[in-house]
């Protein structure tokens, strides 16, 4: 599926996590937020911006986190148990990077995979919405 355009989605809540126990990425509305390029970045950009598209992005990313990591990273990224708690991930420039992989690419073992890979689910800007919540997230 391609990145998720933005508009259509409007009005389309995010389902609610772990309604089917399925895995299931859930497109997330990215309206609103720049558009940050095509190449992959290394560190969060509405981070380093700040101000309304940090702000923008922590809304946007909440429903993402909702949507797509929260049945298994806990709702409000307070974990459960079953997947690592997000909110002990590095801060800054490190944390970015590990966090891009893991989404990016998710985590696979004995053949089955843990986590799905995000990548070409959600679009990129996506991506940093969900890092600028998590890491708002207090521990
Ligand atoms: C089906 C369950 C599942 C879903 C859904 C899921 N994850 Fe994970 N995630 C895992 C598991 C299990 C691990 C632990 C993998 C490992 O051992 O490194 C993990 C690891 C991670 C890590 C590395 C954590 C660390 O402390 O090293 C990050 C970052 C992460 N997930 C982000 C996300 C984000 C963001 C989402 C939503 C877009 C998401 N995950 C959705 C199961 C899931």
């Amino acid at each position: 599926m391609a990145a998720v355009s933005v508009g259509l989605l409007v009005g389309v809540g995010p389902r609610s996590a772990g309604a089917h126990g399925d895995v299931i990425p859930q497109p997330v509305d990215t309206a609103g937020l720049n558009n940050v390029g095509a190449s992959w970045l290394k560190e969060n950009p509405y981070r380093l911006k700040g101000g309304e598209q940090y702000k923008k992005a922590i809304e946007v990313g909440e429903h993402g986190y909702a949507a797509n990591c929260a049945r298994c990273h806990g709702l409000q990224v307070i974990s459960g148990g079953i997947a690592p708690d997000l909110r002990y991930l590095d801060d800054g420039a490190e944390g970015d990077e590990w966090f891009m992989s893991r989404i990016r690419g998710g985590f696979s073992q004995n053949g089955t995979y843990k986590m799905p890979p995000f990548e070409n689910v959600l679009n990129q800007e996506a991506m940093w919405a969900i890092r600028s919540y998590i890491e708002t997230r207090e521990k």
